[in-house]
């Protein structure tokens, strides 16, 4: 028997009430977007959507048509069904706020609409991250600072991965699921619940090519891998690294790893590269409701309080007893 998202979905509220008519629907409806953005990467080539948009986000990047397409599709989806009040991401300046002409909710969406931007044209696996928050203010009026909550708050948190297989995965803070799309159904079905990542691991994923630029802990820890069964570990490491953080970390759900996108010198006054807000949070969260663990090196990810909406951060998560061992490194070298 096989259980598609909706019945998933209806099927935990009826257990323990934790995913409300309008969470679900939210829900349903970027996992349909994602749907659709699986759609227009499958086209690549042929759906004229490969390549540069020829414009900057605010971080400064250049924008790739298919995150430019991915953020549209994710706000003309969400904006109508009186399930959210505002939406935030990586490829806008600022919030977006429901248009007036419909009914507002209590809900706050933030995403990353196509994470790997580097591996579109390249056909290799990319994603869309979400995270889902609460308006705790009573104004109808929505600010950017009813965004700047803790990830310990998300009452919903997911990604899409679009790889040989679509994979679509959620939290809402009972354990981890995962499903495939079926192309033939158009619906997405459970195909793993109680993901859980195993505790100990032999495989890295980190961007070597930034070494120099390390600080001396992550150095430690990734020097004492490299020496395999010679060194202090006794054992030999692998090393991946797809530079699309969701395909990275469905590697660590699945088969369990550690992903370290740590602060370097070659920006000193930035905290890392990666955003907080919609790509940290929510996958801190994921990986911890699996049983993993993740830190910036100093505090747990879902404790930080942003100030930012785009706020950036050092991420070092993955399987548990590995992440308290670098950060058991970060402890030591401030004791120094
Ligand atoms: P995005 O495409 O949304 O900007 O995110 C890319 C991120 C992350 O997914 C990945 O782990 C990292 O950037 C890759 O960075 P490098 O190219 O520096 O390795
Ligand atoms: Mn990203
Ligand atoms: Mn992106």
């Amino acid at each position: 028997m096989s259980i598609s998202l909706t019945r998933y979905l209806v099927e935990e509220q009826r257990a323990k009430g934790h995913i409300p008519p309008e969470l679900r629907l939210l829900l349903e409806v970027v996992a349909r977007a994602c749907k659709s953005i699986s759609h227009a990467v499958n086209k690549g080539a042929l759906g004229g959507v490969l390549g540069s948009a020829h414009t900057e986000n605010i971080q400064g990047e250049v924008q790739k048509k298919l995150d430019i397409i991915a953020n549209d599709v994710l706000i003309e989806a969400n904006e109508w069904g009186g399930h959210l009040a505002a939406m935030a991401s990586e490829e806008m300046d600022d919030i977006y706020s429901v248009p007036n002409r419909y009914p507002q909710g209590e809900y706050l969406l933030l995403f990353d609409p196509l994470d790997g931007s580097s591996n579109i044209d390249v056909n290799v696996s990319i994603g869309t991250i979400f995270s889902v928050l609460k308006k705790t203010s009573s104004s109808t009026l929505v600010s950017k600072e009813d965004f700047l909550q803790q990830g310990s708050q998300q009452v919903a948190a997911g990604y899409c991965v679009y790889g040989p297989q679509t994979t679509l995965v959620l939290t809402v803070g009972d354990g981890v699921a995962m499903f495939t799309l079926d192309s033939e159904q158009g619906s997405f079905i459970l195909t793993q619940d109680h993901v859980q990542i195993p505790l100990e691991t032999q495989e890295f994923a980190i961007n070597m090519s930034n070494m120099r630029h390390w600080d001396k802990p992550v150095k430690q820890y990734i020097d004492e891998c490299l020496l395999g069964k010679e060194g202090p570990r006794a054992k030999d490491f692998n090393m991946r690294w797809i530079a699309s953080m969701v395909a990275d970390v469905h590697r660590i759900l699945t088969r369990g790893g550690v992903f370290m996108y740590p602060w370097d010198k070659r920006e000193p006054l930035k905290p890392g590269k990666l955003r907080l807000m919609y790509e940290a949070n929510p996958m801190s969260w994921i990986v911890e409701q699996a049983g993993g663990a993740s830190t910036n090196g100093k505090m747990r990810i879902l404790d930080i309080k942003p100030k930012e909406l785009h706020e950036r951060v050092s991420v070092i998560l993955g399987s548990k007893t590995e992440v308290e061992r670098i950060t058991n490194y970060h402890l030591e070298s401030q004791s120094i």
